[in-house]
């Protein structure tokens, strides 16, 4: 699934840096952000598009990047100033993939 490999790819999404997954083959799973196994079950794909979209709209203070703003951004490496950090479509297989994340 395209989404599931942009969250585990460490060069795109790199979720797994801040975030768990039930993923027990990948090392090195970060606990900044809530663990995202069963996170369908407490948000519909509305809610998760947009916190991925620019989390920063309902916590201003959050850590986890915009993955889909292209003003306001700092410290970000030159390839990707001025450009959103996953394209449109990109957003929709993340989006997917996470709805994907019900408790059993
Ligand atoms: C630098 C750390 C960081 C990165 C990288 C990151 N996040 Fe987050 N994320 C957080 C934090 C912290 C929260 C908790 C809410 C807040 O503080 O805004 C969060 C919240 C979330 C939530 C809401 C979870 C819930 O239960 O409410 C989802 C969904 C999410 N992140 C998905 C992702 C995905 C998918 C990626 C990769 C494309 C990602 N995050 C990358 C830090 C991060």
């Amino acid at each position: 699934m395209r989404g599931r490999a942009l969250v585990l790819d460490r060069t795109q999404g790199n979720c797994l840096i801040c975030h768990q997954l039930p993923e027990p083959n990948e090392p090195f799973q970060g606990t900044i952000g809530p663990d995202l196994a069963g996170v369908a079950s407490r948000l519909d794909m509305g809610q998760l598009r947009l916190r991925l979209v620019d989390a920063s709209l309902l916590n201003p203070r959050t850590v986890m990047p915009p993955y889909f703003r292209n003003q306001g951004l700092r410290d970000v490496a030159p390839a990707f100033r001025d450009r959103p950090a996953l394209t449109a479509q990109e957003i929709e297989d993340v989006v997917t993939y996470l709805a994907s994340l019900r408790t059993p």
